[in-house]
């Protein structure tokens, strides 16, 4: 079964067509690279596929639940339960340390401060992040990415959908977190959806597509 099936997904904007009839199946645990020129639309089939964006045409199936179907506080929990999302830029929040950062999504998914607590830490301590620093202190662009890393993955999600992860890293610290992301999927077993840029990282993708002309094409 794939844990995502979106089927003829289409999404304009006003009289620009970005996504056309596009279809994708995404099966557990595999790392799909999404390529593409700027503003070709691979940030905003991450939207749709992360159920930000509802605005499209088609159908979207995550879980082998049709998102289409749900009101929007099914959507929330479905989305809380399944997807874990790390921005290009980061969206962490300035004043909050790490561990805040991370605990957060935790907080929202139900269950009690202290379960938050302890599901943050195991994984802050997998990425090997300093957790009482806050984002604009102490922590290297590296760091920041890891403790982003860290809140997408705190629910444990079946998916984890990343827009250019580490645009902003160099040589080394794309290595280390993508090294950590290959670790952490052997043991969560979560599908890694990425838009990437870099050839390293493209080598340990499981498949490339390429997003052209509103779908995507099999990259050989
Ligand atoms: N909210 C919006 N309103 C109007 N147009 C939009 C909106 N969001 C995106 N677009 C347009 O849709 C197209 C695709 O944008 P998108 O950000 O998905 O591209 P991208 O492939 O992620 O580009 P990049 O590689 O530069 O990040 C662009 O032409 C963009 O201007
Ligand atoms: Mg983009």
């Amino acid at each position: 079964m794939s844990i995502i099936e979106a089927r003829n997904i289409e999404r304009s904007f006003d009289d620009l067509t970005v996504l056309s009839g596009l279809d994708l199946d995404v099966a557990k645990g595999e790392f799909l690279a999404i390529v593409g020129r700027s503003g070709v639309g691979k940030s905003t089939l991450l939207a749709v596929l992360g159920t930000h964006d509802l605005d499209h045409g088609g159908s979207l199936r995550i879980a082998d639940t049709a998102t289409g179907e749900l009101s929007s506080s099914e959507l929330a929990a479905l989305r809380r339960k399944y997807l874990g999302f790390v921005f290009q830029d980061f969206h962490l929040l300035p004043s909050l340390t790490a561990m805040e950062n991370v605990i957060l999504p935790a907080v929202f998914s139900g269950g009690t401060l202290e379960e938050a607590r302890a599901q943050a830490e195991k994984v802050l301590d997998k990425l090997s992040v300093r957790t009482n620093e806050t984002p604009t202190s102490l922590l290297s662009r590296g760091e920041r990415q890891r403790v982003a890393v860290a809140r997408g993955l705190v629910n444990n999600p079946s998916v984890l959908l990343a827009d250019e992860p580490s645009a902003s890293l160099d040589e080394e610290s794309e290595k280390i977190l993508f090294d950590l992301l290959d670790d952490l999927r052997r043991q969560q077993n979560f599908a890694l959806i990425a838009v990437v840029h870099s050839t390293a990282v493209l080598h340990r993708a499981d498949r490339i597509l390429e997003l052209k002309d509103g779908i995507l094409h099999e990259v050989v």
